[in-house]
């Protein structure tokens, strides 16, 4: 059976992800929603017999569909994930799932009240590099680690205030986290620090803090510092070191470096995380097995929770248990 798939959002990850699922077999990508008409005629006319709606009711009034891609702005939640559920629509959604806790925790209800099936778009958990550190984190004890998103701001308006994308923790610095979780457990506690150093002197209308370092305690003993920027001129790094009893596990988009004991072995991402993501969610529609899926709504709430506590202490001065 063909999949007939609506994509919300018709940005640069919006159409990433139906040039990747347009190649696929026993795939269509059958409609596109967008804030007006005409950007969202302009994005269907690339894909062979897809329409373009200004919304996402006239989309689910006027096609069937059996899955739909979520891919809007942070703020943007809400509105598109309830009238999913309405139908009973599968979704595959971008992270971050909101700029604050009550509304995925919400959403959250209603999934679980319907079990329907949701993907979040944490791709490094898809990557070979991540499977290899799970891997050797079964013989080793994940002592602690440190994270880092070090990178320009992007040029997009909205992800610039705090109420269009919940600043960088939440927006970017989220994937880090969700590395954290997924690969040395949950986080128990966060305490954060974070400053305007320059973007907000040099630009005007920026609200988002362009330096942070947030220390987390995890279940189990293991601590962690993750820090970000978005004011140096061009990308640094982004990854995850772990240090284990048996040496450091460097995580990055590349892959993983193992160095244990003065030994360094690589591990090179070979497959596209996003395809694979892909693969486990529309595996997951036509057969109903989830098992593939690596993160799911729910999961992604408890990484999301964590973001949105580090903003929450960078506020108040004061530490946040969760
Ligand atoms: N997983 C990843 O690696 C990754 C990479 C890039 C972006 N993303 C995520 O994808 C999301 C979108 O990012 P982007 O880079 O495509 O942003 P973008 O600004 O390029 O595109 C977002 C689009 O959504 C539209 N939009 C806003 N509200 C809408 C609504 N209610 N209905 C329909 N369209 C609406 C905007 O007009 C814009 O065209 C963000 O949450 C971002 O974090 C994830």
């Amino acid at each position: 059976m063909t999949l007939q798939i609506g994509i919300v959002g018709t940005g640069w990850f919006g159409m990433m992800h139906a040039e990747k699922l347009a190649k696929l077999d026993g795939v269509n990508v059958a409609a596109f929603v967008a804030t007006n008409q005409q950007k969202a005629d302009a994005a269907a006319q690339r894909f062979e017999g897809a329409r373009g709606y200004d919304s996402i009711h006239h989309m689910l009034d006027d096609r069937k569909l059996d899955a739909v891609y979520v891919c809007v702005p942070p703020f943007a939640h809400g509105e598109i994930e309830s009238a999913l559920l309405e139908r009973s629509i599968p979704f595959l959604v971008e992270k971050p799932i909101g700029v604050d806790e009550q509304l995925p925790t919400a959403i959250l209800k209603g999934i679980e009240e319907k079990q329907l099936i949701t993907s979040v778009g944490y791709h490094f958990r898809y990557m070979e590099g991540t499977d290899r550190a799970r891997e050797l984190l079964r013989e080793r004890t994940a002592l602690m680690a440190l994270g880092y998103w070090m990178g320009s701001m992007p040029g997009v308006s909205w992800w610039r205030k705090m109420e269009g994308s919940g600043g960088q923790f939440v927006e970017q610095t989220t994937h880090i986290v969700d590395l954290l979780r997924y690969t040395v457990g949950e986080v128990t506690e966060v305490y954060a620090a974070y400053g305007d150093r320059y973007m907000s002197i040099v630009e005007e209308g920026i609200t988002v803090p362009d330096v942070g370092t947030v220390t987390l305690k995890l279940a189990g003993g293991a601590v962690a510092t993750i820090s970000n920027t978005c004011a140096i001129p061009a990308g640094d790094r982004a990854g995850l070191h772990i240090y284990t009893n048996k040496g450091v596990l460097e995580l990055g988009h590349g892959g993983l470096i193992d160095m244990e004991a003065g030994r360094k072995t690589e591990y090179v991402n070979r497959t596209n995380p996003y395809e694979l993501e892909n693969d486990a969610f529309l595996h997951a529609v036509r057969t109903g097995d989830t098992s593939r899926i690596r993160s799911s709504y729910a999961d992604a709430v408890l990484t999301h929770r964590v973001t949105i506590a580090a903003n929450l202490s960078a506020r108040s001065g004061q530490p946040v248990k969760l």
